[in-house]
């Protein structure tokens, strides 16, 4: 796997960034942020099928100028698996490491929560991006089929997660009392 970058909080994610970057988690009440990003970027109203989803996680990514750049989103898809379901960067402010930013806080964060699983599903002749950066953040692909609606095959990545470190703290902690 791929250690280069630590992934485990949202400042060692932000640092991954080419430039100043701040990463945050946004709840439902800025989910207009979250549409006009996703028109931004997608230019399409439609960001994932519904919002009533269990674990609901939204990270925007904001310039040292506070201008929001970016955003990933994901939920609960069993005890075990984090779904990343949406995310992107607006196009003038790609290739500076924001949308790896954002995966890793988006990793950081889903660890914290206790999933042991993070997945996501990608079109690799759409978006390049997402496979490439996969394969380089060691993921693995651990489904592959064709989506006639799409007109692309639909791969899915998958990363096994450490355990978190607040668990890693207590562990240590219980362990010295006894
Ligand atoms: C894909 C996307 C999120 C990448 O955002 P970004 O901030 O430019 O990505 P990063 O700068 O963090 O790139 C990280 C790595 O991903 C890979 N990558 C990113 N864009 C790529 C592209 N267009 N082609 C190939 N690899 C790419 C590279 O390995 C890159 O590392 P490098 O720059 O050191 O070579 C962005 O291009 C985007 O929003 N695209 C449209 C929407 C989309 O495809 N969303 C994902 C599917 S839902």
């Amino acid at each position: 796997m791929d250690l280069r970058h630590d992934r485990s909080t949202f400042s060692d994610a932000e640092a991954v960034a080419t430039l100043p970057l701040t990463i945050t988690e946004v709840g439902m009440e800025r989910l207009d942020l979250i549409r006009r990003l996703n028109v931004a970027i997608f230019d399409d109203e439609h960001i994932i099928n519904t919002f009533d989803r269990d674990g609901i996680l939204m990270l925007v990514a904001w310039t040292e100028d506070q201008t929001p750049v970016g955003f990933k989103l994901g939920y609960r898809l069993d005890d075990e698996t984090f779904y990343s379901a949406k995310g992107g960067v607006r196009e003038e402010y790609r290739r500076n490491g924001i949308a790896r930013a954002l995966l890793h806080a988006l990793l950081a964060a889903a660890t914290e929560r206790g999933y042991e699983r993070f997945v996501y599903d990608t079109f690799p002749n759409k978006h390049p991006g997402m496979t490439v950066m996969g394969l380089d953040e060691g993921f693995t692909v651990v489904r592959a089929g064709y989506s006639p609606r799409y007109q692309d095959y639909r791969l899915r990545f998958a990363l096994p997660l450490d355990e978190p470190e607040s668990k890693k703290r207590r562990d240590v902690d219980q362990g010295e009392a006894t």
